[in-house]
C-alpha cells in the first residue's frame, strides 16, 4: 500500500517534471483560469469598497475593512498564473517579454492594496477614498499596458 502510494506520487511528480513551462499548473488553460479567477475575485471585493468610496452604497466600516483585507490577500495570487509558457487569454504577449515592468506593476498593486487595508482599518472614509483611487489607477495602468480589449 505504502509502496503503491509512493509510486503514484513519483508518477505525479514525473508528470510535472515533464511540463516545466507551466510551473505548478498541469495545463496552460489551468494557469489562465487561475489568474482570471483571481482577477475576478479581486475586482468583486475591490468593487464593494469602491462603491462605498463613490457613495453608491452607504459606508460600512466593518464591510470596508473585510473587503480591503480580502483584496490585499487576493492581490498576491494572480502572478503565479502568469508562469512561463502560459501566453493566452487576454494577457498580452508583452508580459513575457517585459517581465521586470510587469513585476513592478504587480508589486505596486500589492503595496497599494496593503495601504488600502490600513486605510480601511483606520475607518476614515476620506483616506479610504484616496487609497481606492490609488489602487484603481494601478489596476488601470497594468490593464492599459498588458491586457488586450
Ligand atoms: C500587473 C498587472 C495587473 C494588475 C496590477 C491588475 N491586473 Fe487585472 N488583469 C491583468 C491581465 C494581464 C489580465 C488578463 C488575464 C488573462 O486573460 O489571462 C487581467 C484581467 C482582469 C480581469 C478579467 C478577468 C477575467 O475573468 O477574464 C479583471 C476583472 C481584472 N483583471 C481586475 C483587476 C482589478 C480590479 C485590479 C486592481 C485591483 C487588477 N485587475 C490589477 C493584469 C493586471
Amino acid at each position: 500500500m505504502t509502496i503503491r502510494l509512493a509510486s503514484l506520487v513519483l508518477a505525479a511528480a514525473g508528470t510535472f517534471a515533464a511540463l516545466p513551462a507551466s510551473a505548478q499548473f498541469a495545463k496552460t488553460e489551468d494557469a489562465i483560469h487561475y489568474r482570471q479567477s483571481a482577477m475576478f475575485l479581486q475586482s468583486q471585493h475591490f468593487g464593494r469598497i469602491a462603491a462605498m468610496a463613490n457613495g453608491r452604497v452607504p459606508f460600512d466600516a466593518a464591510a470596508a475593512q473585510a473587503n480591503a483585507d480580502l483584496v490585499a490577500t487576493i492581490s498576491k495570487l494572480p502572478w503565479a498564473g502568469f508562469a512561463p509558457g502560459t501566453e493566452g487569454g487576454k494577457a498580452k504577449p508583452e508580459i513575457w517579454k517585459e517581465q521586470a515592468k510587469f513585476k513592478e506593476l504587480s508589486d505596486k498593486l500589492q503595496a497599494e492594496t496593503e495601504k488600502l487595508a490600513s486605510a480601511a482599518k483606520g475607518g476614515n472614509l476620506d483616506a479610504i477614498k484616496a487609497q481606492v483611487a490609488q489602487t484603481g489607477d494601478t489596476c488601470k495602468a497594468c490593464h492599459d499596458t498588458f491586457r488586450s480589449r
